[in-house]
């Protein structure tokens, strides 16, 4: 059983409720469904959500990140704090403040690894203890959302003739998939090193049915133990591609986590 909803300090449900008007009651992220769960290693836990009507509660240390944003915006933050949240209960923790870092990404409890994404009408969330993996990559993407023209921006041509001869999948989609990938990398990375990687700093490669490989082109501005392959699974659902990240704490690797 997913723990139930965490709701910040001093917010009632009847508070909660107020921000989906015409019900008391919103709804719960639920466990991540097992064919999503399954493009992680064991040791990950993860809660989403489809569709999100109304406004979920924020604890106040993470409402100033939406204070200015459009309702859809304010909206789908709601939703992945709330997956996290969720996410993190599911590892026995309690509910916790996740504030948005100067970086944008999420302010994770020390002790955890985690990722969070959305995309039109789904939200998910996946967290793990530090010690098993030293960073996680979760991205989810409307199906078909990478048209050749935005394919051409964010892949080589040599990735994209290896695409090409890939036969699985319709183009459009593998697309998605190169596109999610590289989020995927780029959470986990930015995650653990805290460097910005362009789309174009990392080659993308499908070395199987729901594996793929990122490989990271050489700069002489990253160590070389950041430019190591890593590899990742992709789903192609009947709406979204969601694509996962982790990898272990190497050598020095847990010493260089981002705070
Ligand atoms: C940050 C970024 C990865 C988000 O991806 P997206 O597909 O646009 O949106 P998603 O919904 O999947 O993910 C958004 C979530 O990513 C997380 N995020 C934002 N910045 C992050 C960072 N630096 N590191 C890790 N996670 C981050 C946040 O939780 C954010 O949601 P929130 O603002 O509601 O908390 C993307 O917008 C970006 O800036 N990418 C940088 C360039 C890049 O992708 N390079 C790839 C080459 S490796």
């Amino acid at each position: 059983m997913i723990p139930a909803p965490s709701l910040p300090p001093g917010t009632t449900t009847v508070k909660a409720a107020e921000h989906n008007p015409g019900t008391m009651r919103f709804r719960r992220a639920v466990p991540m469904r097992s064919e999503v769960l399954r493009l992680f290693p064991p040791g990950v836990r993860g809660a989403e959500l489809t569709g999100f009507p109304g406004r979920l509660p924020l604890w106040p240390t993470e409402r100033e990140a939406v204070s200015r944003a459009s309702e859809a915006r304010a909206r789908e933050f709601a939703a992945g704090r709330h997956c996290a949240r969720s996410a993190l209960g599911l590892l026995g923790l309690p509910p916790v403040s996740i504030p948005r870092l100067p970086t944008n990404a999420p302010g994770w409890p020390t002790a955890i690894a985690g990722s969070l994404s959305h995309a039109a009408g789904y939200c998910g969330a996946v967290v793990t203890w530090r010690r098993q993996f030293g960073a996680i990559g979760f991205d989810a993407e409307r199906r078909e959302s990478v048209s050749s023209e935005i394919l051409s921006e964010i892949a080589s041509e040599s990735e994209i003739a290896l695409l090409e001869c890939e036969s699985s999948h319709s183009a459009v989609d593998l697309a998605t998939v190169l596109f999610s990938a590289k989020e995927s990398f780029y959470k986990a990375h930015h995650q653990a090193y805290g460097s910005e990687l362009d789309f174009l700093d990392v080659a993308f490669r499908i070395l199987g049915p729901d594996t793929f490989e990122i490989a990271p082109r050489d700069r002489s501005d990253v160590p070389v133990d950041q430019s190591e392959p890593r590899t990742g699974k992709f789903l192609i659902d009947d709406t979204h591609v969601v694509t996962s990240m982790a990898w272990r704490p190497a050598g020095n690797d847990a010493a260089r986590v981002v705070q």
